[in-house]
Formats: C-alpha cells, sequence, structure tokens
C-alpha cells in the first residue's frame, strides 16, 4: 500500500524518481508526488491526481533539476484521493512521504494545532513532518528529529524525510512496512520495494523493524530500534532487470497467466529427487522440523488463503494430518487452540501482508513446533521471521490480481504434503506418484494455456452480466472460490463461489438465465456428485460453462458450454484447472473495459490492517 522512493545522488533524480514510482505503481494508483531539492536548497514539490504518468507529464514538463528528493504513489487511507492529500506532504523545511497508518494521529494533530502547527490535508502522513519539524528545533541532528518522532507513533509505517535546507541526506524509518536501500557509486537510493530500483543498482540492503537509516550520497547509516548504530547485510539481488516490464503483453497479468509453466519449472527445479520431494525446500533443519508434525494450522489472506484451502485437502489425504485454514485477519483476533505437533504456516505472495504478518507474531507465542511462510519476496517479513521458508521463485508479479504466485503456491504446498507425508506414512509409489505429477506440470500448463483462444471468445457471454456463480467439488471448491475472486476483483461483476453440494441449501434460488454458471469439472471420484449438481442447476434454467476433462463426458447444448481441459493427474487438476479460469477472467475484464492490471480501490501488497 503505496510506493516510495528516494534518492541522493549528483545527478538529477527527476527521472530516476518518476521510474521508480511507474514500476511500484501496483502498490497504489490514485495520486502521485514528487519532492526534489537542488544544491542550492531550491525544492521542487509536483503532485497530481491519478496515475503516475499523470506526475511524469507535469514533471517533464516543469524540468526539475536537483540530485536529493523522494517521491510517492498513494493508495488513500485517510483522505479521499486528491492533490491536495497527494504526497510529499511539508512543514516548513520538513518534506515527508510515507507508506502506512499512524493509528494515533489524531491525538497527535491536537497536540501539533496546540503548539500552532496547521494542517492543509486530512492525512495522517501530515503530523509526521510537523512532528519532524518541531523535534528538529532542539534536535542537532535530522537522524535525532526523526527518532524522537518515532517513538511517538503508533501503527505500521515506512517513512522518508528530506531537509531543504541540507541537500545531502535522506532519513529513513521504518516500522512495519518494508524499506529497502539500494547502493549506487557515489549515490544511494531507497524504495519500499527493489523492483523500483533495478534501473540504478542491484545491491540492496533490507531495513529491519525499528531501523532509521541516514542515506547520503557516499554512506548509509543504520539505527536500530535503541538507536544504537549497527550493520545490515547488503545482498545482490536475484531479481531479473527487466522483471518489472510487460514484455509483449498488453497486461502484466496475461504476461503472468503465461509465465507460468516457466515459473513452476523454476520452483520445482532441485527440489525433487528420486521420487521424493527435497525436504530442504523448506529450509535448512525442515527434514528434523516436518518430521513431527502431526497438525498444520495454515494463515492467509484473498487468493493465498485460497492456496491453503486446497492444501487442506491435500494434508489430509496424503500427508495423514489435520489441517485448518483460516483468514488471518480473523484467526489475529481470536482465541484459538493450539494442537499438538503443530506446524504453522502463512501463505503471502508479498511476505509483507499486515495481517498475515500480525498472526506470525501472534503465533510465535503459542506453541507451534515451528513457522513456515509459502512465500515469493526473498528478505520479505514473513521470510525473515518464520523458522522455515519455501522460497516460491515464481518471479516478480505485478497484476493486483495474483495468478502465477497462485499456482506456485500450490506447487508448493503440494510438496509439502510430499515432505510431510514421507515422514508420516506415505506409501512410496504414492510419492514417487506426487514427485511425477508435479514433474509433468509445465508441460500441462502450457497445453492448458492453449485453451486461450477458445475462453476469449466464450467471455463474449459474460459482458452484460452483473452475477455469477462458480461451483466445484472437494479442493476444486477453492478453485470455484479463486476463480470468482478473479473475476470480481477485474471485471467488477458480482461473482459468487460455492461448494457444488451446498447449492440446494439456499444458492439455487438464485439460478436464472442471467446468472452464469462456471463449474470446473475435473474427471476424479466426485464427477458423478458434480453432475448431479449440474442437472440442478439446468433443471432451474440456468446457463453453464463447464470447465471438464475430455473423458468426464460432458456435451454442449443451449444450456451448457463446455470446455475441455487436458486430461491430468488427480494430484496437480487444481493447479491445471485454476488457469481457464483466470483466462476468463482476463478476457471478460478486457471486454469491460476494466483497469487490468490496476482494478479499482485495490493495491497489490496489502501493508495495512
Ligand atoms: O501478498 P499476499 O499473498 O499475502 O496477498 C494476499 C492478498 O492480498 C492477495 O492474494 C489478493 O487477494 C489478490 N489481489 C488476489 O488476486
Amino acid at each position: 500500500m503505496c510506493g516510495i522512493v528516494g534518492a541522493v545522488a549528483q545527478r538529477d533524480v527527476a527521472e530516476i524518481l518518476v521510474e521508480g514510482l511507474r514500476r511500484l505503481e501496483y502498490r497504489g494508483y490514485d495520486s502521485a508526488g514528487v519532492a526534489i531539492v537542488d544544491t542550492d536548497s531550491s525544492l521542487t514539490r509536483i503532485r497530481r491526481l491519478g496515475k503516475v504518468q499523470e506526475l511524469a507529464d507535469a514533471v517533464n514538463e516543469a524540468k526539475v533539476v536537483g540530485g536529493t528528493g523522494i517521491a510517492h504513489t498513494r493508495w488513500a487511507t485517510h483522505g479521499e484521493p486528491s492533490e491536495i492529500n497527494a504526497h510529499p506532504h511539508m512543514s516548513g523545511d520538513i518534506t515527508v512521504v510515507h507508506n502506512g497508518i499512524i493509528e494515533n494521529h489524531d491525538e497527535l494533530r491536537e497536540l501539533l494545532k496546540s503548539r500552532g502547527y496547521e494542517f492543509e490535508s486530512q492525512t495522517d502522513t501530515e503530523v509526521i513532518a510537523h512532528m519532524v519539524e518541531w523535534e528538529l528545533r532542539s534536535a542537532s541532528t535530522l537522524v535525532e528529529a526523526v527518532q524522537k518522532t518515532a517513538k511517538q507513533l503508533e501503527g505500521a509505517y515506512g517513512t522518508v524525510v528530506m531537509d531543504r535546507k541540507d541537500p545531502s541526506r535522506i532519513v529513513v524509518a521504518r516500522s512495519g512496512s518494508p524499506i529497502v536501500i539500494g547502493f549506487g557509486v557515489g549515490e544511494n537510493f531507497l524504495a519500499s520495494d527493489q523492483l523500483a530500483l533495478l534501473n540504478v543498482t542491484r545491491r540492496f540492503m533490507f531495513l529491519e523493524e525499528g531501523d532509521v537509516a541516514e542515506i547520503t550520497r557516499r554512506e548509509v547509516s543504520v539505527f536500530d530500534a535503541n538507536g544504537e548504530s549497527v550493520k545490515r547485510e547488503i545482498k545482490e539481488t536475484e531479481v531479473s532487470h527487466d522483471a518489472g516490464d510487460k514484455g509483449e503483453y498488453r497486461h502484466y497479468m496475461l504476461k503472468e497467466i503465461h509465465e507460468q509453466p516457466v515459473a513452476l519449472q523454476r520452483t520445482l527445479e532441485g527440489r525433487l529427487a528420486n521420487g521424493q520431494v527435497v525436504s530442504s525446500a523448506f529450509g535448512d533443519n525442515a527434514h528434523q522440523l516436518l518430521s513431527q508434525v502431526k497438525h498444520v494450522q495454515i494463515i492467509a489472506c484473498g487468493t493465498s488463503y485460497h492456496a491453503g484451502l486446497v492444501a487442506r485437502y491435500w494434508l489430509e489425504e496424503w500427508a495423514g494430518v489435520s489441517c485448518n485454514v483460516e483468514i488471518a485477519s480473523e484467526f489475529r483476533y481470536r482465541k484459538s487452540h493450539v494442537f499438538e505437533n503443530s506446524l504453522l504456516v502463512t501463505i503471502s505472495q508479498s511476505g509483507e501482508t499486515a495481517d498475515t504478518l500480525a498472526a506470525l507474531r501472534l503465533a510465535k507465542e503459542m506453541g507451534y513446533v515451528a513457522s513456515l511462510t509459502i512465500c515469493n519476496v526473498p528478505g520479505s517479513s514473513l521470510v525473515r521471521e518464520s523458522d522455515m521458508a519455501y522460497m516460491m521463485k515464481a518471479g516478480a508479479e505485478i497484476g493486483v490480481a495474483s495468478t502465477k504466485a497462485f499456482t506456485v503456491q500450490l506447487a508448493g504446498l503440494l510438496m509439502l504434503a510430499g515432505a510431510i507425508g514421507h515422514h508420516n506414512g506415505m506409501a512410496v509409489e504414492k510419492e514417487a506418484k506426487l514427485v511425477s505429477a508435479l514433474q509433468s506440470l509445465p508441460a500441462k500448463l502450457e497445453q492448458t494455456l492453449a485453451m486461450a483462444e477458445s475462453i476469449e471468445a466464450l467471455a463474449e457471454d459474460f459482458a452484460d452480466k452483473h452475477h455469477s456463480l462458480f461451483l466445484g467439488r472437494g479442493e476444486q471448491s477453492a478453485i470455484a472460490m479463486e476463480g470468482a475472486l478473479k473475476l470480481k476483483e477485474i471485471s467488477y461483476i458480482h461473482a459468487e463461489a460455492y461448494a457444488a453440494g451446498e447449492l440446494k441449501h439456499g444458492p439455487l434460488a438464485l439460478i436464472d438465465a442471467e446468472m452464469p454458471v462456471i463449474v470446473v469439472a475435473p474427471n476424479n471420484e466426485l464427477l458423478e456428485k458434480l453432475k448431479s449438481n449440474v442437472e440442478e442447476v439446468r433443471a432451474r434454467g440456468g446457463l453453464m460453462y463447464v470447465f471438464a476433462d475430455d473423458k468426464a463426458s460432458f456435451e454442449s447444448d443451449e444450456t451448457m458450454k463446455v470446455l475441455n481441459v487436458p486430461h491430468c493427474d488427480e494430484f496437480i487438476a487444481p493447479i491445471v484447472y485454476t488457469l481457464p479460469l483466470q483466462l476468463l477472467s482476463y478476457y471478460v475484464a478486457l471486454i469491460k473495459g476494466t483497469d487490468v492490471d490496476q482494478p479499482r480501490n485495490l493495491a497489490k501488497s496489502v501493508t495495512v490492517e
């Protein structure tokens, strides 16, 4: 939520900052702004309502010069999207950008008003600017003023502060929102995500909770939450330079859908051997920790939660352990019971989702055997704070609608079922079958993507629809939920999902010719049950779209359009059947003319509660 970029350089940084914002636009896109100071302390601030392109045009026109600057792309929390609420915010010589939420901003606002400060915006961020300005009156350095301010702020934030009178440095504080520092030659940078800076450096340092850092052209000094000077490791990134580009594709989402065979190949590489899952895929001490597991508690949000729902079927059926799956925002606020020998698993593409992270922190005090995260972003908070990590290696996912992250998470979770099952009496042949099914995935997904053209044609039928219903049984009921989330998220068509057996308990009342019903129907032991549910819909005049195994013997007719999905092993069917639903939501959104990669009201990385 919100993207931040900063730079201290000798050259003009306007272009670097704006390009950084473009690459962070997935984090928020309702307004954007930049403030740049030149060596003579002249400051230019430009803010625009709308996407980064609006800002880019304004910055271009103004021909802004200066080597020290901060920039921001916003996802509104306090105060509507508007130019006045856009960052950077100012107080005297102090300029601030901020990501996150200051929970005690009302109280601080009153205090600052009593000190004579006037507020121009409705944001919580403006209190930071005034607080730093106030503290700097008595502090000897900007770092000290920021440290004193940080002590008074409650909530989760990453914030960057610049003093017009001293353009040689910027100061950044991290508490709950990610901040990465990028090292150049004679110039240094910072951002909410390394993606923003891949044009200018490949060397990064991740700040830890409570850190405050001072960045100059030649030096970066870091202080921990106690104000002690500390060293943080600098690492060369493995993220590819073009990770943030759309390439030949019209949208990131389409690119990411088509990247799935390669992403799956990458996630499997080196992790399957001799008919077994290599347990070190989950961390160095995973073999020993996983051998103790008798119960798994999964916590996640959104699409990642749906991956957890699928995994529950796998873990209970094949790994022989019980499993609970819960939405992080619920888990963190209720009293739950920890089963004996229970493993805590968090699932997250970003590794920074506020609710998931808070749930992990809470759970660590509760007596789980260990915590494991299935995560795509190296160095993210979830990875750093978990005992074990399965690094997804899906590559950067920019589209707000999660696609390749989901299928890669599923592959990681299927491996987890194999790795736990290995210690828990899973038959050798069964494990070998699971492994070979996983190995067949990249080719199978490639085959499935060939359905794109027929799905694009089918999408026309949804152009005038306002509601839809997704159905599946078993683990496919979670795939139906994921399909519904994708459709509603990017096409704004209301979509519900049900386990098909539940239809007769209420949702059947919704069925009429205006409500398309999407069914996922692999050839498994629940097929006949599913067919009965399909008949229930047909009998009520429903119009169905069935994604079915070619041996499932569904026939297209006036009430039902059948699209054949390549036959696959039951182990990987949830992964394979996800792709047609992703493609359907993409093509429906295209017809609807919505903003596919940046749907209204949303942001990619939800770092606020
Ligand atoms: O980064 P995470 O996987 O923790 O994100 C969780 C959800 O915010 C995310 O999956 C969201 O539901 C997606 N936009 C769905 O496409």
